[in-house]
């Protein structure tokens, strides 16, 4: 299996989840950060990931572009992540929206809220790796 991770980072924890996602999936994993890739003309894979963090009530503004400049991905199969600090709100629908809207397939998202400061890489909650793997074994 081919994977293209595309992410998102401030702080380093999406680069964190996505390493760890490398690591796990099995196969031939790319990863890129939004600034790497050119959302016109992506590699060949079977998954595409996206994993990003919401910024200003909204999903990061890179990633969000990104999304939106995709081309030539529709039936393509994806899975998204984002991480965010609010309680209740994360921005999975709007990652789906902007995907839903390229023709992809969603097989698996998977948010994860930041824990106590959020301006550093150790944010993610006890167990995220947990969650990181239910979330590979539906990239099949
Ligand atoms: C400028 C800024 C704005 C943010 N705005 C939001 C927000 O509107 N909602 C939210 O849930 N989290 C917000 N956050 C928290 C980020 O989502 C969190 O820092 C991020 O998910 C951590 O991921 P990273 O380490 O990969 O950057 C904000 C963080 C920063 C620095």
């Amino acid at each position: 299996m081919r994977f293209v991770i595309i992410y998102w980072t401030r702080f380093g924890n999406n680069k964190k989840i996505v390493d760890y996602l490398a690591e796990k999936l099995q196969g031939e994993v790319q990863i890129f950060k939004t600034d790497e890739a050119n959302p016109a003309a992506m590699p060949e894979a079977d998954f595409y990931v996206f994993s990003s963090a919401a910024e200003a009530f909204r999903l990061q503004k890179n990633m969000m572009a990104f999304m939106k400049n995709l081309q030539n991905m529709d039936g393509k199969k994806y899975g998204i992540i984002n991480t965010h600090a609010m309680k209740k709100r994360n921005w999975l629908k709007k990652m789906e929206k902007l995907l839903t809207k390229k023709n992809m397939v969603k097989v698996a998202e998977v948010d994860f809220r930041m824990e106590g400061d959020v301006d550093n890489a150790e944010g993610l909650q006890e167990g995220w790796e947990a969650k990181l793997d239910a979330f590979c074994a539906k990239l099949k």
